[in-house]
């Protein structure tokens, strides 16, 4: 018997009066004990083969409201006939449906079963018996009652008389049908054995109380054994939402990496989301397709006009870089509209613009809008992980040993770096990473070596390296999505159940 708990014992016990084979209701009555309390004693006896657990489904049916109260205050059609038999067995259908207190929505109800049931005849606005006593109780009424008493019934075991009585109440939307579980307990050999030994019923402390230790009294109660690899109820406490612990990650690995953070408005001009970017005027990506404009206000202010004419002169005929340019006239209103930033390039621009002196790295973790169309893989507003570092001798391969630390840091181990294109740099690749529930490579950003068009307008002399990302995509691979619309569902079962990162 060691080990047993009190209510395992108890169950033990009550299974025994019960002749070795009970259902879980049965033992709870004899036992005192309640259902869910037999239910994980028998998770533990029968793990400790001392009983059996038999599971059968039954089909049970239960009352629904109307039908509890016509249980109760009898069928439509039967308090009709009764008021009729009252009124003489004839009288107007208003004033037996009055006499019946019958809600006029129960009437036709009423008449049409007195008709079926062949009670009574209806002539006009009258009402006549077909009978001169009360009818006894039809197999529906019976079964009506049978099941109100009870609360429930199983489907199985009723009669075919009371099975058709189930049915026309079915019909009459009167019952609800259902599954349950119902869960047998059986005492095994080695049960038997147990019982026969003879079980003590000792109460036992659930708990130490101060007053038990200082008493010494701990030392002569019997205190309950408590399972703890039993399953308990699941909790769910507040915690950071998966997409806000990711950001805060990125953050975090930039910080190791020695990066400082900057930010900037959500509102941009055109200047510098594109035109300090040597984005052409007429790029498609600018285009109502992508972007976002503001209609109030339109514009916004230009910065110096040194930095202005010389990305205008870069623009139209490259300026002192030795490229030819864009050849076309570059015009300053176009360059003042003001745009939801769609990268967070515009900041890191911005940015170099008036910190110059290498060594620099920065990094930003931050919000962009493109005017797209939402699917799995696209948002209209997302974040973009972006960087640059700029240093005298720094190359190709320092972006890409920079970013592959970076994204090592994040767990992403199959990460590969292919050819690319973005007008501000050169040479452009991006880094895709293998996103194994996809089954596919998916690009985790852009990035180069900014063109002597964007460096030189800024007056910076030295190469920077600079890539810019999703973030969201990134989120898909580490919480092993396949749509990044869930990210922003506030689904609450998937935030549940998804754990905080490392
Ligand atoms: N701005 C680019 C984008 O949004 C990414 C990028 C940043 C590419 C820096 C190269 C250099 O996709």
């Amino acid at each position: 018997m060691a080990g047993l708990r009190l209510h395992e014992r108890k169950t033990l016990m009550a299974l025994q009066g019960l002749g070795g084979k009970a259902s879980v209701e049965d033992i709870a009555e004899k036992s005192g004990l309640a259902h869910a309390a037999v239910m994980r004693a028998a998770l533990t006896l029968s793990a400790r083969n001392l009983v059996k657990v038999h599971e059968r489904k039954w089909n049970v049916a239960t009352l629904n409201e109307e039908g509890e109260n016509y249980a109760q205050y009898g069928l439509p059609e039967r308090r009709l006939l009764r008021a009729l038999l009252r009124l003489g067995g004839e009288a107007d259908v208003d004033e037996a449906a009055r006499e019946a207190g019958l809600d006029a929505s129960l009437v036709p109800i009423a008449l049409g079963w007195l008709k079926r049931k062949d009670w009574g005849v209806i002539k006009g606005k009258k009402c006549a018996l077909n009978v001169s006593a009360e009818p006894p109780l039809g197999d529906d009424e019976r079964l009506l009652a049978k099941i109100f008493e009870s609360r429930t019934i199983r489907v199985d075991g009723l009669s075919r008389e009371l099975k058709e009585a189930l049915n026309v109440l079915r019909g009459r939307k009167l019952v609800d049908l259902e599954e349950k579980v119902h869960r047998e307990l059986e005492l095994t050999e080695e049960g038997w054995k147990t019982v026969k030994k003879g079980l003590e019923i000792v109460e036992e402390v659930t708990q130490l109380t101060p007053e038990l230790i200082i008493s010494g009294r701990w030392k002569r109660v019997k205190l309950t054994r408590f399972d703890v690899t039993a399953p308990g109820p699941a909790v769910y406490p507040g915690k950071m939402h998966p997409l806000q612990q990711i950001i805060k990650r990125a953050r975090e690995i930039f910080l190791e990496m020695g990066f400082t953070e900057i930010r900037g408005p959500l509102v941009e001009t055109a200047f510098w989301n594109f035109d300090a970017l040597f984005q052409p005027q007429d790029h498609p990506a600018r285009e109502m397709m992508d972007t976002f404009y503001l209609a109030n206000p339109q514009t916004g202010r230009l910065p110096a006009k040194r930095l202005v004419e010389a990305v205008a002169k870069t623009h139209e005929d490259g300026w002192v870089t030795g490229s030819k340019g864009w050849r076309y006239k570059w015009s300053s209103e176009e360059a003042k509209r003001l745009v939801l930033r769609t990268h967070t390039t515009a900041e890191t621009i911005k940015y170099l613009a008036t910190h110059k002196k290498p060594p620099i790295k920065v990094f930003s973790v931050d919000r962009v809008y493109r005017n797209e169309q939402v699917t799995y893989k696209h948002l209209a507003e997302f974040h973009q992980i972006e960087g640059i570092v700029v240093d005298k001798r720094v190359t190709l391969r320092d972006l890409m040993g920079t970013l592959k630390t970076f994204y090592t840091k994040f767990g992403i181990e199959k990460i590969e770096f292919w050819p690319s294109y973005f007008p501000y740099t050169e040479p452009s690749a991006q880094a895709v990473a293998y996103h194994p529930k996809l089954k596919r490579w998916i690009e985790l950003c852009g990035m180069g070596i900014f063109r002597p068009e964007v460096l030189a307008p800024v007056g910076v002399k030295c190469p920077v390296l600079a890539w810019g990302g999703g973030l969201e995509r990134l989120a898909m691979i580490e919480l092993g999505l396949d749509d990044v619309r869930l990210l922003y569902a506030n689904n609450l079962g998937w935030l549940r159940r998804t754990p905080l990162c490392q």
